[in-house]
């Protein structure tokens, strides 16, 4: 019995981790992009001054319209970014490579929920490393004004600043 009660107990603290219901006050859940850890990677940045290193991801559609080089993503596109922390390859320390992560954000264009923001809608998710445990940021749509707001600087690319990387 109380190897079952053990058991449970882990179950629902591995649920809790994964925080799926998470959901912004623009109305995007964590669950929507459910499964993104195997997505296409679109490219990679540096923030030099934040030392921080950030993986850009897309679904599907994202990425057969960066193929296709379409002026515009549809509907359904989601792209992801993910940022990281650095440190040392302790096997060769004169390269970074990936630490702890520290948000997981995404944008998904969905022209009838967002016609606000040019049918972008905005999401993101803050991991407390300490509590293992991802938190919504912002408190309400206000707080995601920032996003759309900084993204229209690249209006002419569909509002999204990564382009698709090469790799031939
Ligand atoms: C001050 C400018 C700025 C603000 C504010 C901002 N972003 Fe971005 N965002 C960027 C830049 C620059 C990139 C390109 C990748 C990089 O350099 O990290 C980016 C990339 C992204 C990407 C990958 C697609 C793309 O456009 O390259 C997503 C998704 C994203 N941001 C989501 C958000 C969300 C969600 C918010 C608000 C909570 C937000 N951003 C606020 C500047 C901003």
């Amino acid at each position: 019995m109380k190897r079952t009660l053990l058991a449970l107990g882990a179950f629902i603290g591995f649920g809790l981790a994964h925080d799926w219901e998470l959901t912004a006050p623009t109305g995007l859940s964590f669950g929507k992009i459910k499964g993104y850890e195997n997505w296409h990677v679109v490219a990679t940045h540096y923030r030099t001054d934040k030392n921080e290193l950030r993986y850009i991801i897309g679904n599907d559609k994202a990425v057969e319209a960066y193929k296709k080089g379409a002026k515009k993503f549809p509907e359904g596109a989601i792209l992801v970014k993910i940022g990281y922390s650095l440190k040392k390859n302790p096997d060769f320390p004169k390269s970074v490579e990936p630490d702890v992560i520290q948000r997981v954000e995404y944008m998904i264009k969905d022209s009838k929920t967002f016609k606000d923001t040019a049918g972008w809608g905005f999401a993101r998710f803050v991991y407390d490393a300490k509590k293992g445990e991802y938190k919504v940021f912002g408190k309400s749509a206000k707080d995601y004004a920032q996003c759309f707001a900084c993204h229209r600087s690249v209006e002419r690319k569909d509002f999204v600043f990564t382009d698709y990387v090469r790799r031939k």
